[in-house]
């Protein structure tokens, strides 16, 4: 069996993640300590709530129980209802879809961007119809998504953004911090992520409204998408250390893509100058789909943390979902992306260093 997801990842670079520091330790003992871990309300929520806002640059938020969540409730938060049709990348997180399906709304496909992974400005703008109420946009793998023309796009339509920024936290685009371009934007502190609380997410709005039409969906005497104390006080000290890490990580992921230019036909991420990269994973597409089980299988064997990407939507049913543009590389996308997962990127340089060789020599002989 393929390692596909997280939960049979080989364990030579898992002792990388969770981060296991003292600052998290202290936590997990002060929330103890005070009793706040058996308690519905307190001060670390509160903190983290403050916290977000101020580095997101979006006023309003929820903390939420999943990243997945999240975006349904961003989609609730647009008013976007049975009806409409909101447009994603046609190679996507598959809880996209499915929140959009939540919501009772039509999913409408577009193309990604080749070097990006990520939601292509062109295609979308093809496929906004006059029932297109919002977009989701994606920054996947290592790339990322072109919000601001995104987002001035959807302006001229009065379509709602969200940003999808579970795998890129910290990341900027164009110099502003990814999360504050559209009109609401989510987070996942889920296990692998990187910032983690074993589950959980954030939803980041910039107006008031939004914020509002969130909060009567959720609140029925309770709240009933909650993130708790304990999951807070575990989540503080890591945003303190998450501009350290991302830049490790994207020393080391640089390194390990530089290692694999130059090979024929295997293509990897490219980026904008002047933009900042997060990297929850990096991403290459393979010639083709065969040659990637076979490299995966070999990864398997020699305990590499590599993996096959998602699967995308382009051949779910008209049914569910309509095609109006070319999806040829999303396509391409799902059947040849292979991903190398975080925590081997804040191995010691050394072991960075002899990776990204065992990846080269690797991609040589699939490629
Ligand atoms: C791009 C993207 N969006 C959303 C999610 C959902 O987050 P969660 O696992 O917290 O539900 C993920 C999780 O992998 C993701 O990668």
């Amino acid at each position: 069996m393929l390692f596909t997801n997280l939960s049979n990842m080989p364990d030579q670079f898992s002792k990388y993640w969770p981060p296991q520091d003292e600052r998290i330790q202290q936590a997990l003992l002060s929330v103890y300590q005070d009793g706040d871990w058996g308690r519905y309300h307190g001060k670390r929520t509160e903190q983290l709530a403050e916290q977000l806002a101020e580095r997101f640059a979006m006023p309003h938020v929820h903390l939420v129980c999943s990243g997945t969540v999240g975006i349904e409730l961003a989609l609730r938060g647009l008013g976007v209802t049975s009806g409409d049709e909101v447009i994603l990348a046609g190679y996507d997180f598959p809880g996209n879809f499915r929140c959009i399906e939540a919501v009772g709304a039509r999913p409408v496909l577009a193309d990604v961007e080749v070097a990006s992974w990520s939601l292509s400005v062109n295609s979308f703008e093809q496929a906004i119809s006059a029932s297109t109420k919002a977009v989701i946009v994606s920054s996947l793998h290592g790339g990322l998504a072109d919000v601001t023309r995104i987002t001035a796009i959807a302006r001229q339509h009065g379509i709602g953004v969200v940003e999808d920024i579970c795998q890129i936290p910290g990341a900027k685009v164009s110099g502003k911090i990814a999360g504050s371009l559209g009109d609401v934007s989510v987070l996942s502190f889920g296990g692998s992520k990187l910032l983690s609380a074993g589950r959980g997410g954030a939803v980041l709005a910039k107006n008031e409204a939004i914020w509002q039409r969130i909060h009567v969906f959720k609140e029925r005497g309770n709240d009933t998408y909650a993130l708790s104390q304990l999951q807070a006080a575990v989540l503080l000290p890591q945003l303190e250390k998450l501009d350290e890490r991302n830049a490790i990580r994207t020393t080391s992921a640089l390194q390990i893509i530089a290692a694999t230019e130059g090979i024929a036909q295997l293509q990897s991420l490219a980026h904008e100058s002047g933009d900042h990269p997060v990297f929850y994973k990096i991403a290459w597409a393979m010639p083709s789909c065969q040659q990637r089980a076979a490299l995966l299988t070999r990864a398997q064997e020699l305990e590499l943390p590599l993996f096959e990407g998602f699967r995308g939507f382009v051949k779910r049913s008209d049914r569910r979902c309509s095609k109006p543009v070319d999806l040829s590389h999303s396509t391409r996308a799902a059947e040849t992306t292979v991903l190398l997962h975080h925590p081997a990127l804040l191995a010691a340089p050394g072991e960075v260093e002899s990776l990204g060789q065992q990846v080269k020599d690797l991609f040589e002989e699939y490629c």
